[in-house]
């Protein structure tokens, strides 16, 4: 029966669901690929009984290198074509708001510091530099060393934004330098700026977080420390330094801006592969943590299906926010998707 319904359905309209995939935890452990996740998405790009692929993204809170070089790594892993206008990284919102800060100094932390550059620069900032950048400073060097005698004048112009792009992997170097940006008003060994957040002083460096990840799971038997964990070592010594709570932005997953955006690229993914713009009927969204992928998947009306093969783990308890559906794994997750559309 879900063979004949599907196929007189398939005839005249396109799937009414789509997937977003998370990839730590779900179709990835570290390097090594998860058991069901190649088989899940063959299904997704055909081969199932219907012969019809069903649009799907991967949404993750990864990152560190360009869209690009990870499509080109993840195909080559789960042995389905992966396009860039199927992934979003922590990060890949920011392309829509670079433009805004195309010729002001911006600092990028998080991952290997040369690649996060490039992600920036790609992404149409003009003027971004790495906390290796300042550390390389001296009184001698500019901290933007590598700038031109030319540019040299607009090295004195404040850093206007800090965006952590990815897991920073020298913390204390990238607290500190934070705190140096912050309390310097963008210019570092300049004059001292006090920063209260009582006062209405306006705060001169916007901080931007692309992944709120407390924690994740890499093929180690624990989760692994993430960039909200990073998140709270530079909150605390803020307030340690200051008193006060510096404000930040927060994108990534369980965040409304990134499901917004994640629904929009989902969309165009359905008009390409079908030509049409009609709103998608369901989006189930595969997970393996509670707090980034099931919550932002229920906030944005969503079905969310939680994994055990990555962050949650059933003695902890139950889960901190209810999925529609628990699943052994991905494979399984696809295919109560499927069977509970039709
Ligand atoms: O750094 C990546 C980690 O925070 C989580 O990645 O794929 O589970 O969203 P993912
Ligand atoms: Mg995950």
């Amino acid at each position: 029966s879900l063979r004949r319904a599907y196929s007189s359905l398939s005839a005249i309209a396109p799937p009414p669901l789509a997937f977003a995939f998370d990839i730590d935890g779900v179709l990835l452990r570290g390097e090594d690929v998860l058991p069901t996740a190649k088989r899940a998405l063959r299904t997704l790009e055909g081969d199932n009984p219907f012969k019809k692929k069903i649009p799907y993204i991967l949404l993750t809170n990864g990152g560190g290198v360009s869209e690009e070089e990870r499509c080109k790594k993840l195909s080559s892993q789960l042995g389905v074509t992966i396009t860039q206008t199927q992934y979003i990284q922590a990060h890949t919102i920011i392309k829509k708001s670079a433009h805004n800060y195309a010729n002001k100094p911006v600092l990028v932390l998080g991952g290997k510091l040369d690649k996060v550059r490039k992600v920036a620069e790609s992404y149409g900032f003009k003027k971004a530099y790495t906390t290796l950048d300042i550390l390389a400073w001296n009184p001698a060097v500019w901290p933007f060393y590598d700038i031109s005698q030319g540019e040299r004048e607009t090295a004195k112009t404040p850093i206007s934004a800090i965006f952590v792009f990815h897991d920073p992997r020298n913390w204390a170097l990238d607290v500190q330098v934070i705190c140096d940006v912050i309390l310097s008003g963008g210019i570092i060994g300049g004059p001292p700026v006090r920063f209260d957040e009582r006062s209405d002083n306006q705060q001169s460096v916007e901080l931007i977080f692309c992944n709120p990840d407390l924690v994740w799971r890499s093929n180690f038997e624990r989760p692994r420390l993430g960039q909200g964990a990073f998140k709270e070592a530079f909150h605390a010594v803020f307030y340690a330094l200051t008193g006060s709570t510096y404000p930040h932005v927060q994108y990534g997953k369980p965040t409304e801006p990134t499901y917004a955006f994640a629904q929009d690229v989902l969309t165009h993914e359905l008009e390409s592969l079908y030509g049409i713009k009609s709103p998608l009927r369901n989006i189930y969204m595969v997970g393996d943590n509670p707090e980034s992928d099931i919550a932002g998947a229920n906030a944005a009306n969503w079905s969310s299906i939680l994994v055990r093969t990555g962050v949650y783990s059933a003695d902890q308890g139950p889960p901190t926010h209810t999925p529609h559906y628990h699943a052994e794994n991905v494979g399984e997750a696809v295919w109560w998707a499927i069977e509970r559309e039709y």
